[in-house]
């Protein structure tokens, strides 16, 4: 019999879970459920990189717990908790620290961007994330990574680690490669003011993402805002070339109605944007609003999903310890 996965993944708990989110990386978490053994993490200290409110953190890794929850991961199936609770991220992070490189560190895109034009004044910890974000993998000897195509980088240096650790100390496959699962219709959904930039959190605009808290009405209204261009809809793909905003909403809507593109194109071709719109709205309206309203649901009973996530630390913790017990021996701690 061949062995099974071992997923695991994590989200930031920085509010606004958003469409980007659930379809890059949430429906995925809730479909490996099937035939793997997942842990779904909720990233809490990765979120600290980026001063926090003590009380919104606290608020957002509920929501964000909720979330997975709303999305159909189900916790007696898969382990759900919260990175600080676990303590071995952390010590793994720093082993991680002393393995991986500063050349590697330097060509992180996702620090450049963040840390901006001044990056001496940007904090340790965001120049470090990818280090603990392989711990994050690591500790689990995770196989699988589900996650939108952002984090390819990031994948790929969890990926030099291990493999570095491993031939550091000679410890055969003892870390294995974890590979990305990356999905393959709409690996990143862009914004819905500028097809070029990928939907976010951060943007400042909430005209540029769908919410998953979102109303029927606010979705609407930003689908009926949503930037589009002058020409119809074409009959093939290569004709959306150079109008990525076009592309980015029949992406979306292939991906919410479970369709293929060219049937997409077969029921879009040669139609105006008003049309493409609201059968846009009416399937996001579909599949994002009873998410919305369980979150909302979930929400009403914290203790529920602090309990939730105290069941899934237990968890963790346990199969963290068991292999952090291996490392610290493999690398020479008593
Ligand atoms: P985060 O919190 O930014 O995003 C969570 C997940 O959502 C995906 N995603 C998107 N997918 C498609 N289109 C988009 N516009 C879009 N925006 C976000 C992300 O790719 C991600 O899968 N560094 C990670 C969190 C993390 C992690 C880990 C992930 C920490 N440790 C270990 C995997 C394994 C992050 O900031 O994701």
């Amino acid at each position: 019999m061949s062995e099974k996965k071992l997923v695991f993944s994590g989200v930031q708990p920085t509010g606004n879970l958003h469409l980007g989110n659930y379809l890059g990386a949430l429906k995925n978490f809730v479909s490996l459920q099937k035939d793997s053994k997942c842990i779904y993490c909720v990233v809490d200290l990765h979120a600290i990189t980026v001063l926090q409110n003590p009380n919104s953190l606290k608020e957002n890794t509920l929501e964000t717990t909720a979330c997975f929850l709303a999305s159909g991961i189900n916790p007696d199936k898969s382990i759900i908790f919260n990175q600080s609770a676990v303590s071995g991220h952390t010590e793994l992070a720093w082993i991680f620290n002393c393995i991986s490189k500063i050349g590697w560190l330097n060509r992180m895109t996702q620090f450049k961007d963040k840390a901006g034009s001044d990056k001496e004044k940007a904090n340790v910890g965001l120049y470090v994330y990818p280090n603990l974000m392989a711990a994050d993998i690591l500790l689990y000897r995770s196989t699988h990574v589900p996650v939108g195509s952002d984090q390819t980088q990031h994948l790929e240096l969890s990926r030099d680690i291990a493999q570095k650790f491993n031939n550091d100390f000679k410890c055969g496959n003892f870390f294995p490669l974890p590979e990305p699962l990356i999905q393959k219709n709409i690996s990143r959904v862009m914004s819905l003011r500028d097809g070029t930039k990928k939907m976010s959190k951060s943007e400042e605009s909430d005209y540029s993402r769908i919410n998953l808290k979102d109303s029927a009405e606010e979705i609407v209204k930003k689908i009926k805002k949503a930037k589009t261009d002058s020409a119809p809809i074409p009959g093939s793909e290569k004709e959306l070339d150079g109008r990525p905003e076009a592309l980015n909403l029949l992406n979306i809507y292939r991906d919410v109605t479970g369709n293929t593109f060219s049937n997409v194109l077969n029921e879009m071709s040669g139609k105006e944007f008003s049309y493409v719109k609201t059968k846009i709205s009416e399937a996001l309206i579909d599949q994002i609003c009873p998410i919305g309203k369980k979150i909302k649901e979930l929400m009403e009973d914290k203790a529920f999903l602090k309990n939730v996530l105290k069941k899934g630390a237990e968890k963790a913790q346990l199969q963290a310890e068991e292999n952090l017990k291996k490392v610290r021996d493999i690398i020479g701690l008593i």
